[in-house]
């Protein structure tokens, strides 16, 4: 049907014939000659009708934004002051001899021959229209160049790409699982895979010795900016490699992706132990474009009268932290008020700070609500500890060690931002030594990464102090993202059962659940690892993009549905009848 794309036509076709396909992105009545922008996906055109073509002419007027277009016309060169340099195309123009409407098109939604601000309920429900906008056009077209550099990248180092189930059992990953009943299985269901992890390390077991995979993976989870439901995973595997080796494999691929598409070098990327996060960031994906760093400050303050530093201060699951904001001393009350109000998001029950006007004046040049109940000895000790300097603002978080961490540290990348802080564009990095299990809130133990991380140290020594091993686990982190997040695996039977045992789960359970994995831990299972990358969070960073759902076709919305299929919908009672389920409330349609 069509020479050419319309943004591919340049001076070389000048004098040509040729023929292309579009929509119609903008008509103007010129003084008796009518303009046509038309539209494909490598760009515009601009054809022009004269009324001596009287067919084509009237056609061509009576044309509406997002016509389908079928144009056959001559190629000349613009005259000279039309010239348009910032348009692929903009040295040329077609005259326009034929013009077949080939479909024709109600009034769009909202305008897309120029950039409007339409609220996203719109933009997901017409999603098909939102991807005609050149800008969601330019991050599909991304997505798809990241994903064939990582698969070239992978397959030229060895790696298969094998498929996995989606119709499978739940995958311990954190989140709750989708689950889909099964016809042929009475009162039996399906789990979607929250990642493949199983399967990867049972192919490890076979012996495919390197495997990736673009895959699907399905958390039911709290949304945010960089989560969905449905989500895509660069998940890779592979046999006798050590960690030393995935995180040079994993980081040569990100670092050429890099250097490939955005033209950036990213160096050598800093590995931060978990603890050293914590108690620096407060947070294990640390952003380090911004310099702020948390500070322990509780030696000061345990003897106070003030309970509520006092208190946390020696409690030692309690810590009293510092974040020094050098420039801060400008932050206005109010601005301050929302800064507590923020903090309070993650728990805290108030944001203390320190005003430095004229640190050479002591304690008198301060400004603060709190010095009266630290105490001026105390309050200078912990200026010097901080290396306090005129003009600085410093907050205190006193609390629970998580709360203290998870508000400060929020806290910290809030006025990062805010104040513009960043030191550089892109900071990657390796979070490290990650312990293998962390107690929950009631008390109990659950695994950091998933329970199939081999710690590092024997089962003995994990029984023993089953909360401060730590594990072989590694996540990369770029700009406090999590991009990716893998380990090195348990390979032996006795010490996944040990584990398993550790997180509560009781043979007959484990048999139950992961009967054939720990099967095939028997049967020669190689020592492998892997890692798995988050594709859309990769793309979001890379385009700059402000939420994942900017980067995915057809993404949910925060509520976990679809604005345009009204994804998930309600089941007629004959498909229930058939799955065997009775809904507990009568479904509101009947089919
Ligand atoms: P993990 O759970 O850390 O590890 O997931 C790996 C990466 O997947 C991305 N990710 C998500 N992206 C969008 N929406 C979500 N809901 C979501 N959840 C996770 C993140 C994350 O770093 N099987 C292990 C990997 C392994 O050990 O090899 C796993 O799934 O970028
Ligand atoms: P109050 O005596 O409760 O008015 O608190 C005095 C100051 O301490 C105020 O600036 C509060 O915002 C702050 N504050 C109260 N609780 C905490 C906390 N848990 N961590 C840090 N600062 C707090």
């Amino acid at each position: 049907m069509r020479t050419h794309y319309c943004g591919d036509i340049n001076e070389t076709s000048i004098d040509d014939t040729v023929t292309f396909c579009g929509w119609v992105h903008r008509r103007r009545d010129h003084g008796g000659v009518i303009f046509l922008d038309v539209r494909d996906r490598e760009g515009l055109v601009q054809v022009v009708f004269d009324p001596d073509t009287v067919e084509a002419f009237n056609t061509a007027d009576s044309v509406r934004s997002e016509f389908v277009v079928q144009i056959v016309g001559r190629v000349r060169g613009r005259p000279d002051g039309a010239v348009n340099d910032g348009m692929r195309t903009g040295k040329i123009e077609i005259l326009g001899k034929e013009i077949t409407v080939l479909n024709k098109a109600q009034t769009p939604p909202f305008p897309l021959d120029g950039y409007t601000d339409v609220g996203e309920d719109i933009r997901l429900k017409y999603r098909y229209m939102d991807m005609r906008r050149p800008e969601m056009q330019e991050k599909m077209r991304f997505r798809s160049k990241v994903s064939s550099n990582l698969r070239r990248y992978l397959e030229d180092n060895g790696f298969l790409d094998i498929e996995t189930p989606i119709l499978t059992r739940a995958t311990p990953e954190g989140a709750r699982d989708y689950l889909v009943p099964s016809r042929t299985h009475e009162h039996s269901f399906f789990a979607l895979p929250q990642s493949p992890q199983l399967f990867k390390q049972l192919l490890m077991v076979s012996g495919f010795d390197r495997y990736y995979q673009i895959a699907k993976c399905f958390r039911d989870e709290d949304l945010r900016a960089d989560r969905q439901p449905e989500f895509t995973q660069i998940d890779i595997e592979a046999s006798f490699i050590d960690e030393e080796e995935i995180m040079d494999l994993t980081q040569g691929m990100i670092t050429e992706l890099f250097e490939k598409e955005l033209d950036v070098k990213l160096g050598e990327f800093p590995r931060m132990p978990y603890a050293e996060a914590m108690s620096k960031y407060g947070s294990d994906k640390p952003d380090l474009r911004i310099p702020l760093q948390l500070v322990d400050v509780a030696e000061f303050l345990q003897d106070i009268e003030f309970k509520v530093f006092a208190a946390p201060a020696k409690d030692p699951k309690g810590r009293v932290a510092a974040l020094r904001v050098p420039g801060g001393a400008e932050i206005s009350r109010k601005q301050i008020d929302a800064y507590t109000k923020y903090v309070s998001i993650y728990g805290a029950k108030g944001l203390a700070w320190i005003k430095v006007n004229e640190i050479e004046k002591g304690v008198e040049g301060l400004q603060s609500p709190i010095i009266k109940f630290i105490g001026d000895d105390n309050t200078m000790a912990i200026m010097k500890k901080l290396g306090a300097e005129n003009g600085d603002i410093i907050f205190f978080g006193a609390d629970k060690e998580m709360i203290v961490n998870e508000a400060l540290g929020a806290l910290r990348c809030k006025i990062g931002e805010d104040m513009n802080l960043y030191t550089c564009d892109w900071a990657p990095m390796w979070v490290v030594d990650f312990p293998m299990f962390e107690e929950t809130k009631d008390g109990g133990i659950t695994a950091i990464h998933h329970p199939f991380t081999a710690p590092s140290c024997s089962p003995e020594e994990l029984k023993a102090n089953p909360l401060t091993a730590l594990s072989r686990a590694y996540d990369m982190v770029l700009n406090g993202c999590e991009l990716g997040g893998g380990s090195i695996r348990i390979h032996d039977q006795a010490m996944q059962e040990t584990v398993f045992e550790i997180l509560g789960i009781s043979e007959e359970e484990q048999q139950e659940k992961f009967g054939f994995l720990l099967d095939g831990l028997k049967f020669g299972a190689p020592p492998h690892g892997g890692l798995a990358f988050g594709l859309d969070r990769l793309v979001m960073l890379l385009t700059g993009s402000t939420s994942i759902r900017e980067v995915i076709a057809f993404p949910k919305t925060q509520s976990a549905a679809c604005a345009m299929t009204h994804a998930p919908g309600v089941v007629g009672n004959p498909q229930l009848r058939e799955l065997n389920i009775k809904l507990r409330e009568k479904p509101k349609a009947d089919s």
